[in-house]
């Protein structure tokens, strides 16, 4: 209220204020070409930057991972925002609690960190579709990152609620923000639609006005910097650690003849895929490539700084010759750990950038405290099947043959499709799916009965045998969107026809289940287990709570004898737990979602079959590197 009071009694004096702090230059962040080099306020600049994703920390660590991005010498963060994270359907906006986006924000102009920020829309950083909200398959044609008016219009209402929010935290505005990216690697995406890139531009430069630094980044290859620069957007690229920065740099010479040298995404660790090996990157390596890069006057971001986690349904997936889901834990062999804690590649890290810029005084903050809380037994509350008017209180949609997640409105989780047995079937005979028709993975049951289950890239086919009008049940689970790679829209649930025998299976009553909002709203209830709950396979769901020692330190959770699934505490999704598959042996519990006093909560979704004793092992440290079953060989496509 204060300045529109004095704007309307002063306008003159307050005009002139105007002018006369543009004379001084003041407060402007600009690539001097000439120089090579971005200019700051008129005096040459670089940063030293690191990747954090506030949607995957959660918010009462935020100013922790900030501080310690802060004591390790960076002047800068680089931040995505995940479109689909704020904007759950369409025209409905969450910046609240964990989404507070101002709130992290402020924290980091509190310490002392400009910001470099990646709005997207598409953002890829290996979460769910890309950052791309899922109701946009709720038209099954549209054509994503396009100029495809249907994706234009939603990408245009999502930047006009978004970047009007930015606009006064601009470097030029008196905020933090020293540039902004533009849509991202999107060199990588087969579409090389430049109207496209043309109409961010100018969506972005009417709603953010004419001064701040636009940029791209990708790959630092010529292919992939064609289809993703435009004129207008300062040409970045990515890469990681290697012998020869000049020559890594050379594509975005390429590109941008002049002006300052940007990796956007120096890699400093990886991500992790279900049944594949853990990745590592040794610090000593990641340490030269950046001292290397800095002695070439470069500026850099960290990608990531701190990995976090992939809470509830966010992980994404690749599509490599096969789907390939990522895990729970974002760890990334990052220089903070999933859990926040400094380590060796900090410290070394740490120690190139004092070479170059002053290092903030005062000691790293140390690692925050872990407990083992021990074992706690869980008890079977009730088979999935036996819950349907809990976690899908509307009742199912009916429809001759399936339909998508999309197609019912579903996001995340899981879909719960029934069908009846045609007729009787004495010998067993083949269920199957055509490769890709289940997607990710169905569950399934003949009258209660688990059969074991079809798959994405594996086993396609299950032999039944069961009387006429058997109950046939499919649960199937959405493991996350792919995120990269391809352009393809990746629908979930069963996106094919199923047969029996080689006839077509229909007739289905389709469950939309909402897991989370039962659990959120205290469910279950403390009851004992329901009658003829038998320890037997198949989806299930499992309860127990524990006490802490007064304390509300992080833990780790192991699951001894588990085979796949979900886990919440205190109502929290932390995420999809594979124990069978791996490298990720432990989900992440961070100490604020635990209750000093309380019981704290546990509910667990188990999709396969749980162990006699069922149990889970409250730990002071994660195991992420144990590859138990490594991923069936897919056929590869043909070439
Ligand atoms: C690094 O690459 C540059 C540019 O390709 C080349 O001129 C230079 O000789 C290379 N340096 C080494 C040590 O190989
Ligand atoms: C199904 O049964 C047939 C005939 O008994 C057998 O050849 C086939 O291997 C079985 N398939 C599976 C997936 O078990
Ligand atoms: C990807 O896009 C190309 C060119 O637009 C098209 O030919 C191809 O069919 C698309 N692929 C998929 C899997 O959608
Ligand atoms: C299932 O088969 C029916 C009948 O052939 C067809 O109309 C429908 O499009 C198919 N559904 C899918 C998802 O392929
Ligand atoms: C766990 O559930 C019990 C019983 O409903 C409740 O009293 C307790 O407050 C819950 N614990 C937490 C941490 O919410
Ligand atoms: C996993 O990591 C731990 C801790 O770094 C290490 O001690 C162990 O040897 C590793 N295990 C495997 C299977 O690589």
């Amino acid at each position: 209220m204060g300045p529109r009071v004095r704007v309307q009694l002063l306008p003159p004096l307050l005009l002139l204020l105007l002018r006369l702090e543009a004379c001084a230059g003041a407060r402007s962040f600009q690539v001097d070409y000439a120089n090579n080099c971005f200019r700051k306020d008129g005096a040459p600049f670089r940063y030293i930057a690191g990747s954090i994703h506030y949607a995957r920390v959660p918010r009462p660590a935020w100013r922790d991972r900030l501080r310690k991005m802060h004591m390790s010498g960076l002047n800068a963060v680089q931040v995505y925002v995940p479109w689909n994270y704020h904007e759950p359907l369409p025209g409905l906006y969450d910046f609240a609690g964990d989404r507070d986006l101002g709130s992290f924000l402020d924290l980091t102009v509190e310490l002392g960190l400009l910001v470099i920020l990646r709005p997207g829309p598409y953002i890829c950083a290996e979460w769910d579709m890309g950052g791309l909200p899922a109701w946009l398959l709720w038209k099954p044609d549209i054509v994503l990152r396009s100029s495809d008016p249907d994706y234009l219009q939603a990408v245009d209402s999502w930047l006009g609620v978004l970047l009007p929010r930015l606009r006064p935290r601009l470097y030029q505005n008196g905020g933090n923000i020293i540039s902004i990216q533009v849509e991202n690697e999107y060199g990588s995406f087969s579409a090389c639609d430049y109207d496209y890139l043309r109409h961010l531009l100018a969506t972005f430069r009417a709603l953010l006005g004419p001064d701040v630094l636009l940029f791209t980044t990708d790959g630092n290859s010529p292919a992939e910097l064609r289809c993703g620069t435009l004129q207008g957007l300062y040409a970045t690229v990515d890469f990681g650690p290697g012998p020869n920065m000049t020559a890594a740099f050379a594509p975005q010479r390429q590109y941008e003849p002049q002006g300052p040298l940007v990796n956007s995404e120096y890699y400093t660790g990886w991500l992790d895929y279900w049944g594949e090996a853990h990745a590592s990157t040794r610090p000593a390596q990641v340490a030269q490539g950046l001292q290397d890069m800095l002695q070439l006057g470069a500026s850099v971001n960290m990608y990531m700084f701190q990995g976090g986690t992939n809470f509830g349904y966010w992980s994404g997936a690749d599509y490599k010759g096969r789907y390939k889901p990522v895990t729970t834990s974002y760890d990334y062999d990052a220089p903070l750990s999933e859990a926040g804690d400094p380590t060796e590649k900090l410290f070394a890290i740490r120690t190139v950038i004092g070479k170059f810029q002053a290092l903030p005084a005062g000691p790293m903050p140390p690692a925050t405290p872990k407990f083992a809380y021990g074992a706690v037994p869980l008890r079977k509350l009730a088979e999935v099947l036996e819950l349907l008017d809990v976690l899908c209180p509307a009742g199912p949609i009916r429809s001759r043959f399936p339909l998508t997640f999309e197609a019912v409105k579903q996001a995340h989780g899981f879909v719960l499709y029934r069908t009846r047995l045609p007729r009787d079937l004495w010998a067993p005979a083949p269920l199957s799916s055509p490769p890709s028709g289940v997607c990710d993975r169905a569950y399934v049951l003949l009258e209660g009965e688990y059969q074991g289950r079809l798959e994405r890239d594996g086993q396609t086919t299950l032999n039944l045998t069961g009387r006429a009008g058997a109950s046939l049940d499919l649960l199937v689970e959405n493991m996350g969107r792919i995120n990269f790679g391809t352009n393809a829209s990746d629908f979930k649930g069963l996106v094919r026809n199923l047969t029996l025998d080689s006839a077509l299976l229909s007739d289905w009553l389709i469950y939309p289940l909402d897991v989370d909002t039962a659990v959120a709203r205290g469910w279950p209830p403390r009851s004992p287990p329901a009658e003829g709950s038998r320890a037997r396979p198949g989806p299930a769901l499992y309860t127990g709570s524990f006490q802490t020692p007064g304390i509300a330190w992080d833990t780790f959770v192991k699951f001894p004898g588990w085979s796949k699934g979900q886990l919440w505490i205190n109502g929290f999704n932390l995420g999809r737990y594979w124990p069978a598959r791996g490298p990720q042996q432990t989900l992440f519990v961070p100490g604020s979602l635990l209750s000093p006093s309380a019981p704290n909560n546990i509910t667990l979704l188990e999709l396969e079959g749980a162990p006699p004793r069922p149990m889970l092992l409250f730990l002071d440290r994660p195991l992420l590197n144990q590859t138990v079953s490594p991923h069936p060989r897919a056929p590869l496509p043909p070439p």
